[in-house]
């Protein structure tokens, strides 16, 4: 780890998580064996993105079975139910669920379930730690001489198990002198840029502006934008990938305005029972997400709402994905993929 904050750590036999509700102005952890608060947690976003999400239910289902005495399939199919309701979108998490299910099924009978659970738990997470890894170093490919970055939402330390995905591309080049300044979209409504981008940049030490997401296109007619990198919470298999609302307005624009625009995400994100877009479920979020900014009423409660968390950009949209098996081109083809 490059910062000196923890987004996910396993310590003293609890999981213990920076509760991102609350930063950037207050660095606060929830520690805890209960997989019903880590339930709640996802579904609060106090730990939040597509990676970041599959690692913390991992942890939280071999934890389900810690001390647990009773009738262990029906523990399981509370618990895998229970978590895989927390939020819909990023497959990360269903993908980390059916990992456990395999270990579950094959060490039902375990002396000590929970000790093989959790073994599997923290070698999902060291995994994620070595996608990030690897993006990063795919990712340098994309950079043509030093380059202005725009980016959305949050896919750092706090998005994933390691260093992140978008966010380590851009970290990386930046450490290899590819990147001078990053646009971090402020990413209404619940804020991931202007809250959770920025705090990573500055523990990082790249240079940034925050700019409502709103300003994008006014930055690239200035030709202030080089290239756009964002993350993906699950990808089709046509590459027609979901990730924070926002994210295909940024693609058109790029489009209109000639710059690249690139997805990062570890392979675990591409769903391989999705064959396009059109089939990926949109997570609705309440409009009090909406209507007020933390606890403070904006407008009027009675108001409707629409408020869709992501939103698909089309695989014709997109210029590469950066995986950790290497960068992928439209049209995509990830039979290669292990
Ligand atoms: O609603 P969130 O904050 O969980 O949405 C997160 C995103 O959209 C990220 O861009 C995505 O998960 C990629 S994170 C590496």
């Amino acid at each position: 780890m490059t910062n000196n904050f923890k987004a996910i750590s396993f310590e003293n036999d609890k999981l213990v998580l920076i509760n991102q509700t609350k930063l950037p102005l207050i660095e606060e952890y929830i520690e805890t064996d209960d997989y019903e608060r880590i339930a709640v947690s996802i579904e609060r976003l106090e730990v939040r993105g597509a990676p970041a999400i599959g690692v913390t239910a991992a942890y939280a289902f071999a934890l389900a079975f810690k001390n647990y005495i009773g009738d262990r399939r029906s523990r399981f199919q509370q618990v895998y139910k229970r978590l895989a309701g927390t939020r819909p979108t990023a497959v990360n998490l269903f993908w980390a669920l059916d990992v456990m299910k395999k270990t579950f099924e094959a060490k039902i009978d375990s002396p000590d379930l929970y000790a093989e659970l959790l073994m599997k738990a923290k070698e999902i997470h060291e995994d994620d730690i070595k996608m990030c890894e690897a993006m990063g170093r795919n990712g340098l490919e994309i950079f043509k001489g030093e380059s202005v970055v725009l980016t959305h939402c949050n896919t750092g330390q706090l998005a994933t198990g390691g260093n992140g995905t978008a966010f380590n591309v851009i970290r990386t080049g930046f450490i290899n002198n590819l990147v001078s300044h990053v646009y971090a979209d402020e990413t209404r409504p619940l804020l991931q840029g202007s809250r959770l981008t920025a705090f990573e940049l500055e523990k990082a030490g790249i240079p940034f502006s925050i700019i409502t997401d709103s300003t994008a296109a006014f930055l690239m007619k200035q030709g202030k934008v080089d290239l756009v990198v964002v993350g993906a919470d699950r990808i089709a298999v046509n590459g027609d990938a979901a990730n924070k609302i926002g994210t295909y307005n940024l693609a058109v624009l790029c489009k209109h305005h000639n710059i690249p625009f690139y997805i990062a995400a570890p392979v675990t994100t591409i769903d391989t029972g999705c064959a396009t877009g059109e089939e990926i479920k949109i997570e609705l979020r309440s409009k009090d997400e909406v209507l007020k900014i933390k606890d403070v009423q904006i407008s009027k409660p009675s108001y409707d709402v629409y408020s869709p968390a992501f939103d698909v950009t089309p695989a014709g949209l997109i210029t590469g994905i950066i995986t950790d098996q290497g960068l992928f081109k439209y049209p995509y083809d990830f039979s290669t993929v292990r």
